[in-house]
């Protein structure tokens, strides 16, 4: 049965970092149920390719090649792209890296490209997209953290950093721009099967560890999250407001 809560037909939803992974399975699922999607990556062969299979499709799907850690180029899309387009109802920031190394030898440029990737972008996205939110009174802004904005792990200090960052960056928008009715929360993702976590998946003690250590047994599918996705970009989900919903096969519930 129908049912308008859940209903995100029409919106317009720009996903950064959506080329593949996690952010085109969001995009996937937005436009199932009926949404426009703005697909960004910074990768833009691939970008190109996957935005012309969806419009083959019939889907109402777009691609804007930009790094979403870059000042002027964010702002430079973000102004094209509601030109283009039009309005953006649901923003989610998430594009996301990796560059691992103990924490003891971490390069202080593999500190400063995580931050800037995970942490930052969202700032500069989020700002850009948030301007015009606030003029309209109305959008909802869904930022990607991770487990590791709550629990560390080694080899990974600057992005469990950045993620933390994050957590409190969604707190901020949530809290600074809630009273113009945009609302802002985060999806907390577990260890989710994509090419970000290939060398993990392929590391037989890693993953045995993932498996036995996480309630539910197994490695979470991207399509694990969409419903969640969809969820924060939902009227179902108005009055929610600053806060991270974790979908991780149940990690944090047991010792
Ligand atoms: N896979 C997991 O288990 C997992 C767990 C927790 C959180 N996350 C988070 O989910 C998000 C997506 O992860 P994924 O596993 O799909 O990763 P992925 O590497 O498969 O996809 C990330 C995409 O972001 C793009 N990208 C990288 N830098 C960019 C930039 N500067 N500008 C624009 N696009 C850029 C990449 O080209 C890539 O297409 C990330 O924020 C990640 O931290 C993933």
């Amino acid at each position: 049965m129908y049912n308008p809560m859940f209903d995100v037909e029409g919106k317009i939803v720009l996903i950064t970092g959506s080329g593949r992974g996690l952010g085109l399975t969001y995009a996937k699922g937005y436009l199932k149920a009926g949404a426009t999607v703005i697909l960004n990556d910074v990768v833009e062969e691939t970008l190109k390719e996957v935005v012309a299979g969806l419009r083959e499709e019939g889907y109402n799907a777009y691609g804007y090649c930009f790094d979403v850690s870059d000042e002027n180029s964010v702002k430079d899309a973000v102004a094209r792209i509601e030109a283009e387009v039009g309005p953006i109802d649901v923003l989610i920031n998430n594009a996301g890296i990796h560059r691992r190394a103990p924490l003891a030898e971490m390069s202080a440029a593999d500190w400063r490209k995580v931050i800037d990737v995970n942490l930052t972008s969202a700032f500069l996205v989020g700002q850009a997209v948030a301007q015009g939110m606030i003029a309209r009174k109305k959008g909802k802004i869904i930022n990607i953290t991770s487990l590791n904005a709550v629990l560390a792990r080694t080899n990974i200090a600057n992005y469990s950093s950045a993620k933390g960052g994050l957590t409190m960056l969604t707190k901020s928008m949530a809290t600074e721009w809630g009273r113009f009715g945009v609302t802002c929360n985060a999806i907390g993702p577990g260890y989710i099967k994509t090419d970000l976590t290939k060398p993990l998946v392929e590391d037989p003690e890693f993953n045995s560890w993932v498996v036995s250590e996480v309630p539910l047994g197994r490695w979470g599918d991207p399509e694990d999250i969409v419903g969640t996705a969809i969820f924060l970009g939902s009227p179902a989900s108005d009055y929610i407001n600053g806060y991270t919903i974790f979908v991780d096969g149940g990690w944090q519930a047991c010792l």
